[in-house]
C-alpha cells in the first residue's frame, strides 16, 4: 500500500493528475504479476498468460472482471475468490480445469454472472457454477455427449457456447432448462440428424440466435423455436432445401448455407419469410434453375449470396418476388446467357449492385443487353474487367471493359 502511494505521488509530479485518476481506482495494491485498471466501466485485473498454477492472492476486493485465461491453473478452492462480491466476469480459458478443479462453493458468487471456461479439460457442464450465470463460453472442451440435466441449474443463462467439443450426442431435454436462452451456439461438432432428439428446443421460447455451423446435419432440423431470427447451417451436409421448409420460423431475419452440399433448392423453399434481410448460399454446390417460384416469400430480401454455385439457368421472373433486392452475387457460376426479363428494372427495382464475373458468358446478340446494361443500368455491374466471355471463340478470354456492345453479335 505505502509502496504504490509513493510511486503514484512521484508519477504524478511527472503526467500530471491522470495519475490521480488511476490511483483512485485501486483502494488495495495489485498483486504481481497482475495488472489492475478500469477497462470498459469495470475495475479490471488482468493475470493472464503471466504463467500461474494457482489464483494469485490479494486480488483487490472491488474487482468487478478478473482476467486468469492462458495459465496453469488446475484448481479454484473456495477462499481463492469468495471474497470478490463484486465479481461480473471471470475469464479461465486455457487452464488445466476438469470436472474436480472447482470446489463446491468455490465460484458461488453473489455478482457473477460472465465465464469463460474455454479451453480446458472438461468432458461435462460442471456442477458448480454461479446460479445467476447469464453467459458461458464453453468452447474446446470435449463434451462428447451433452447430458440431460447439465443445465439444471442454470436457468438464467442468455448466451450458450458449446463449439468445438467434438460433440456427438445430445440427450433428450438437455436444453430444457434453459428457458431465458437468447443466443446458442453449437458450432464446429460432429452432430448428426440423430444427435438432435425431437422437441430438444420445446423450452427455448426465446432464442433468437441459433449456430450450428460446421456439423454434419444431413436435412433441416425440424421444431425450432418460433422466435428464432438468426439461423446459421453454413458448413453441413444439406443437399435440398425442401417446399414450405421454414414456414414455422416466420420471425427470421438471416440465413446462412455457406460451404455447404446444398445442390437443389425447390421452388417455395422460403415461403412465408417476410423479414429475412439476408441468404447466404456462397460456395455450395446449387446446380438446380431459379424459377420464379424459388425465391417466393422472401419480400424483404436485401442480400443474396449465391456466388460460387453451378448455377446454369435463370428463368425470367426468378428475381421478381424479392422487392427489396439491392445486392444480389452471382459470380462464379454456370451462366452462359440470361434473358433481359431476369433483371428486369421493374422487378428489381432497388437492385444497386450486381457480381456476375467467374461465369462462362456467350457473348453474342442475346446477351447485349446485359454489356449495354453496364453503362446504363439503373443498377452497377461490379468488377468488367473480371467479367469474361467464354465464347464464341472470337471473344473467348475477352473482359468487358476491353468490349463494346456492339461486339455481342449473333
Ligand atoms: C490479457 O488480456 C488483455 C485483454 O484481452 C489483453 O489486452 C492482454 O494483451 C493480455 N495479456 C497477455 C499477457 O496476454
Ligand atoms: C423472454 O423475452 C421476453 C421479452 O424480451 C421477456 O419479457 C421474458 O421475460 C423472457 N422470458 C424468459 C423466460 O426469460
Ligand atoms: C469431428 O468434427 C471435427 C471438426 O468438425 C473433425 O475434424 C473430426 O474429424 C470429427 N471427428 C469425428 C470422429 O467425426
Ligand atoms: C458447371 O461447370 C463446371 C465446370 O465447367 C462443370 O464441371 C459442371 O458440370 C457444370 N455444372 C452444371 C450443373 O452445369
Ligand atoms: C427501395 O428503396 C427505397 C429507397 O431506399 C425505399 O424507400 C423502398 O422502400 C425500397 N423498396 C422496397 C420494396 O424495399
Ligand atoms: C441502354 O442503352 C441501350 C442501347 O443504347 C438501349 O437500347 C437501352 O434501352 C438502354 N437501357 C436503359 C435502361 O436505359
Amino acid at each position: 500500500m505505502t509502496k504504490i502511494a509513493i510511486t503514484l505521488t512521484v508519477i504524478s509530479l511527472i503526467t500530471g493528475s491522470s495519475v490521480f485518476v488511476v490511483g483512485t481506482y485501486f483502494m488495495d495494491p495489485c498483486p504481481a504479476p497482475c495488472r489492475c485498471l478500469k477497462f470498459g466501466g469495470l475495475q479490471s485485473v488482468y493475470c493472464n498468460q503471466t504463467g500461474v498454477r494457482a489464483v494469485p492472492e490479494g486480488i483487490p476486493a472491488n474487482t468487478q472482471l478478473l482476467d486468469l485465461s492462458f495459465n496453469s491453473i488446475s484448481h479454484i478452492r473456495v477462499g481463492d475468490l469468495a471474497y470478490l462480491g463484486n465479481l461480473q466476469q471471470l475469464y479461465l480459458s486455457q487452464n488445466e480445469l476438469t470436472e474436480t478443479s472447482l470446489d463446491e462453493r468455490a465460484l458461488d458468487l453473489p455478482s457473477l454472472v460472465t465465464i469463460d471456461l474455454s479451453s480446458n479439460n472438461f468432458k461435462t457442464i460442471p456442477t458448480f457454477l454461479p446460479r445467476g450465470l447469464q453467459t458461458l463460453w464453453f468452447l474446446n472442451n470435449q463434451i462428447e455427449v451433452l447430458r440431460t440435466g447439465a443445465f439444471e441449474r442454470y436457468s438464467s443463462i442468455l448466451y450458450l457456447d458449446v463449439s468445438n467439443n467434438g460433440m456427438m450426442a445430445i440427450q433428450p431435454e438437455a436444453f430444457a432448462p434453459l428457458t431465458s436462452l437468447q443466443t446458442l451456439y453449437i458450432s464446429f461438432n460432429n452432430l448428426t440428424d440423430t444427435s438432435f432428439p425431437p422437441n430438444l428446443f420445446a423450452k427455448n421460447t426465446n432464442l433468437t440466435h441459433l449456430s450450428l455451423r460446421f456439423n454434419q446435419l444431413t436435412s433441416l432440423l425440424l421444431n425450432l423455436p418460433v422466435s428464432l431470427e438468426y439461423l446459421d447451417y453454413v458448413g453441413n451436409a444439406i443437399r435440398t432445401l425442401p417446399a414450405y421448409g421454414f414456414t414455422s420460423l416466420p420471425s427470421l431475419k438471416a440465413m446462412e448455407f455457406w460451404q455447404g452440399q446444398i445442390t437443389s433448392i425447390e421452388d417455395f423453399a422460403f415461403y412465408g419469410l417476410p423479414n429475412v434481410e439476408i441468404l447466404d448460399f456462397m460456395q455450395c454446390q446449387i446446380s438446380s434453375a431459379l424459377t420464379k417460384n424459388t425465391f417466393a416469400g422472401l419480400s424483404g430480401l436485401t442480400t443474396i449470396y449465391l456466388d460460387i454455385n453451378q448455377i446454369s439457368q435463370i428463368q425470367p421472373g426468378a428475381f421478381h418476388p424479392l422487392t427489396s433486392l439491392t445486392n444480389l452475387w452471382m459470380s462464379g457460376n454456370n451462366l452462359t446467357t440470361l434473358e433481359p426479363e431476369v433483371l428486369d428494372a421493374k422487378d428489381v427495382a432497388n437492385l444497386s449492385t450486381l457480381y456476375i464475373d467467374f461465369n462462362p458468358w456467350e457473348c453474342d446478340c442475346q446477351l447485349r443487353w446485359l454489356r449495354e446494361g453496364m453503362d446504363n443500368a439503373t443498377y452497377v455491374i461490379q468488377d468488367p474487367h473480371l467479367i469474361k466471355c467464354a465464347s464464341p471463340p472470337k471473344l473467348a478470354g475477352k473482359s468487358w471493359d476491353e468490349l463494346k456492345p456492339g461486339d455481342f453479335v449473333c
